[in-house]
């Protein structure tokens, strides 16, 4: 690691907007700091020690799947190295770690026998956050679905909420006395929409308005977990996870409608069931696509609509919707599905855009949590800002440090604008954000997007795994450490 204090990160930017220590000076005395990954995207060692292969493992390797061929295969290898990267969380100052455990590691066929040696690395893992005075978030399912599963329908058929549970119910007695956040799933639009409508992930189906069956039994899976894990007595802080992306029309009245739509597909269909416990209804002319919900059983709406302990939100970016098929995206395949949609999402030309093409608007953090807290009000559990970050290319190296001054404004400037958003007479007034994780402590494998999406707050060499604190890695630390308390797990 270079020397960190070698690095200064930027004062306030142009228009006077913040330093370090003044954001670290608005930051609440009992707010969490933290840093999330996925086991799929940083792991690697599939075939290790009796894991199971997974929906992703099949999908990427199809050809054309991902980016550039790039596989999995190693990721970071964060399987074999895992204690240095705890070191590297640790040596951050935050307060929390959100990871996920990969289900067919501790289950191979997703029902039935349990792997011990896949419980054993999760079991360490655990042990060495609470050894570092990390407090520990797992994500139980972030979309590496057991591969046996899918065979028998996956996310399609009912069963496969049954058997979420099930796993749930045994990470909840293995870890129940040690993890302080359970998260249930993370974003199920993600799977539904990108992995069964559109087919640009896996399974890589292309069911456009028939993936709504993958809608209803991820949240029932939700729902049954949450009963699972309180029935096994965990003692931590129970959630969801949902993406968020503040929804506007393009132009006309068709865009109008179809942004209506959209706010529907990518909102409120996740997150109207979890917190209201009914599905939203669909503007008049869009009523067939959404039919299958309407004749889900009434329990289910029931089990769905738990009371949960926190609701966490990823926020990346706005969508902007216009109506017709859209151009496909670089590093997506392209799917027959993606060039039969309604709407698309356009460019917001006001905006300047990250690595991928996202456009960067930390306003929009605000809006959406405006719209949480109008939308759910009492029934909006606290919230964590469960994921925020930004890829960017390869950082210029200078003086020994990998300078991502991009992604420290991108950083800075949302987290600023979610802490203004919560103030007396900011449009979230009232919602209780309990903290911030930071998507990603290193560049990992970005799903589709392969290695050519860089997230992390570490550099990975994918040849030599080397890893390299960039500047946003000292600039988080140097918040961390600039806040008015001691960091010490929440
Ligand atoms: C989110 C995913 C996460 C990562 C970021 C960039 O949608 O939850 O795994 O891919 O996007």
């Amino acid at each position: 690691m270079p020397p960190a204090d070698r690095f200064s990160a930027p004062g306030p930017d142009a228009s006077g907007h913040w330093s370090v220590e003044g954001l670290a000076a608005r930051i609440p005395d009992d707010f969490t700091l933290g840093v999330a990954t996925s086991a799929f995207q940083i792991e690697g060692a599939l075939d290790e020690d009796g894991r199971g292969p997974s929906v992703w493992d099949d999908f990427a390797a199809r050809r054309g799947m991902i980016a550039d061929g790039d596989s999995p295969a190693v990721a970071c290898d964060h399987y074999h190295l895992s204690p240095a990267d705890l070191d590297l969380v640790a040596g951050l100052g935050v307060d929390s770690y959100r990871f996920s455990i990969a289900w067919p590691r501790v289950q191979p066929e997703g029902r039935g026998a349990w792997n011990e040696r896949g419980w054993d690395f999760y079991d360490r893992l655990v042990d060495g956050m609470l050894s570092r005075g990390l407090s520990p978030m797992v994500t139980l399912y972030h979309w590496d679905t057991p591969l046996a599963l899918e065979h028998d329908g996956g996310w399609l058929s009912r069963e496969t909420a049954l058997r979420c549970a099930d796993y749930a119910a045994e990470a909840g007695r293995r870890f129940g006395d040690r993890v302080d956040r359970w998260v249930t799933l993370n974003e199920p639009v993600s799977v539904a929409l990108n992995g069964y409508a559109l087919g640009i992930h896996a399974p890589g189906r292309q069911l456009l308005f028939d993936a709504m069956p993958a809608v209803h039994h991820q949240l029932l899976a939700h729902g049954l977990s949450v009963q699972a894990l309180r029935a096994v007595g965990v003692r931590g802080d129970v959630g969801v996870t949902n993406m968020h992306a503040p929804v506007h029309p393009a132009r006309g009245p068709r865009d109008w409608i179809h942004a209506r739509i959209a706010d529907l597909l990518l909102n409120r269909l996740y997150a109207d069931p979890v917190l209201l416990g009914r599905y939203p209804r669909p503007p008049l002319l869009a009523t067939r696509p959404f039919r299958y919900l309407s004749h889900v059983p009434a329990e289910d709406l029931v089990t769905i609509h738990q009371p949960l302990d926190f609701y966490g939100v990823n926020y990346y970016y706005p969508a902007r919707i216009r109506s017709g098929p859209g151009p496909i995206p670089d590093g997506v395949s392209a799917t027959t599905a993606i060039a039969r949609t309604p709407f698309h999402l356009a460019d917001f030309p006001e905006y300047a855009s990250t690595g991928f093409g996202w456009p960067i608007s930390p306003m929009h953090c605000a809006v959406l949590l405006g719209e949480l807290r109008r939308r759910y009000g009492k029934s909006l559990p606290p919230v964590y800002i469960t994921e925020s970050g930004a890829s960017f290319p390869e950082p210029a190296q200078a003086d020994g440090v990998m300078h991502d001054d991009a992604r420290i404004a991108y950083l800075a400037s949302h987290l600023e604008a979610a802490l203004d958003a919560i103030q007396p007479g900011g449009p979230a007034e009232g919602v209780e954000l309990r903290g911030w994780y930071v998507w990603t402590l290193m560049d990992n494998f970005e799903w589709a997007a392969g290695y050519s999406q860089r997230f992390g707050l570490v550099h990975t060499d994918f040849e030599t795994l080397e890893r390299t604190p960039k500047a946003s890695y000292y600039w988080l630390r140097r918040l961390a450490r600039a806040r008015r308390r001691p960091a010490v797990s929440a």
